[in-house]
């Protein structure tokens, strides 16, 4: 077999074979391709695109490139949830206490921030102690004794995905739908759970900036982890503005752990409560309606707030944190952004708005970027809200004074506001089982 031949039958819209693609995942990961013919095939297939049997061999083969996690060792039904990624996207932290209080269990590898996009095991880490690299052993031991335990990915997982990632970020081919289904699948295959909750994301913050798109690849993820034998459902969901309150990492940890005190009933309280019981109707195979009471109910009766400190306490957190926020390290500096303009607020540019807590210290530009734990931003007032000339609209969080005036005058250039009150935009956009 020549890759020169699987490149040209992709250039001419033909379907590849599963050996074709199978030699060429294999032989890529094991560096006997120039990245040169890995890139020509990725623009071909950006160009023409996968039918269903090519982008379900190509998940396959990237899954099986490199180790995949064993959680039979764990004793009860495994579920997991991803997320296409946004801004203040803090759900993970709320969601699998929740399912785990209700009797799932959600043994979750996940990512670091990138850009304006935050990660789970960033926010994690803000807690003293805390963790995100246990070996298997303990990582099981862990849901085994507290129902969840997130990590940053372990071992040599999907390494077919990072080279191919790793090109496609230089050859303008990252938005293609079969490279983003098969690159996401791929390690949520290779992660080992029987459930999987998609969130993909639309609208300005989002990966997919319209609902259409974000669809087809919801529909796409679905029907590969199906043929893998997997139950799959996705959410279309609103990331069209931040999500919560809180942008930045242990700001976002305060405001999980305040949802999970049923103090906050938003949009993010909804998102959160909706993935858990969609996650819930594989575990108990109950109706959405019940599920969504059982997921009401560990909010209300404390367990799911019980829950996340259990996994803070075995992956070795400051507890107390989860006890008493306020025990969090502040950022030196706490500057109001003040509206120059009355009316309502139309429109927020949230891809920017992570790009503001970057700024201030909350994420990286660079995989090598030290992050700064105490930074980001509470957003006060949201799309939607009237506001008044003056008023507060959010407060900065930094330790770098030297950027406090370039990062209020970004952050007001993220809204647009308007005499006219914008429509309401649902969290929820669609289902796909
Ligand atoms: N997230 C991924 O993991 N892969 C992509 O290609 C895009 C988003």
């Amino acid at each position: 077999m020549r890759m020169y031949d699987i490149i040209q039958k992709k250039k001419e819209n033909k379907a590849l074979t599963k050996e074709e693609i199978r030699y060429f995942v294999d032989m890529f990961t094991q560096g006997k391709i120039e990245n040169c013919k890995a890139s020509a095939l990725m623009m071909a297939i950006w160009f023409n695109g996968m039918n269903d049997y090519e982008l379900n061999e190509l998940t396959f083969a990237m899954a099986q490139s490199g180790d995949t996690v064993d959680l039979s060792g764990i004793d009860g039904f495994t579920v997991d949830k991803h997320s296409t990624g946004g801004v203040g996207d803090k759900t993970t932290l709320i969601v699998a206490p929740i399912v785990a209080a209700c009797g799932g269990k959600v043994a979750k590898m996940s990512g670091r921030g990138l850009g304006h996009t935050g990660g789970t095991v960033d926010k994690l880490e803000s807690i003293e102690g805390f963790s995100t690299s246990l070996d298997t052993e303990k990582f099981i031991e862990c849901v085994n004794k507290t129902g969840l335990s997130v990590i940053g990915q372990t071992g040599n997982l999907t390494p077919a995905d990072k080279k191919m990632y790793a090109i496609r970020d230089i050859t303008a081919t990252v938005d293609s739908i079969p490279l983003i289904a098969s690159s996401i699948m791929s390690k949520k295959l290779a992660a080992g759970s029987k459930g999987i909750v998609l969130d993909v994301k639309t609208g300005s913050g989002a990966f997919m900036k319209t609902v259409e798109q974000s669809e087809i690849l919801a529909e796409k993820m679905v029907s590969i982890g199906k043929a893998a034998g997997r139950k799959m459902t996705a959410l279309i969901t609103d990331m069209d503005s931040p999500l919560g309150k809180a942008v930045g990492n242990s700001l976002e940890v305060i405001e999980a752990v305040e949802v999970l005190r049923d103090r906050q009933h938003d949009e993010l309280y909804e998102l959160c409560i909706t993935l858990a019981a969609n996650m819930l109707m594989f575990v108990h195979k109950e109706s959405f309606e019940n599920c969504i009471e059982m997921a009401k109910k560990a909010v209300t009766d404390g367990k799911a707030l019980k829950k996340l400190r259990e996994m803070v306490a075995f992956q070795g957190g400051r507890a107390e944190l989860i006890d008493d926020t306020s025990l969090f390290r502040k950022a030196e500096y706490i500057i109001p952004v003040k509206c120059e303009k009355a009316g309502y607020i139309y429109h927020m540019d949230a891809e920017k708005i992570g790009k503001v807590s970057v700024l201030l210290g909350a994420g990286r530009e660079r995989k090598e970027d030290i992050i700064d734990h105490s930074a980001g931003i509470i957003l006060c007032k949201k799309t939607g809200d009237q506001i008044t000339e003056g008023e507060t609209i959010a407060y900065l969080h930094t330790n770098n004074e030297t950027i406090t005036a370039q990062a209020s005058e970004m952050y007001k250039e993220c809204l647009e506001i308007s005499d006219k009150k914008p429509e309401k935009r649902n969290i929820i956009i669609k289902t796909i089982r």
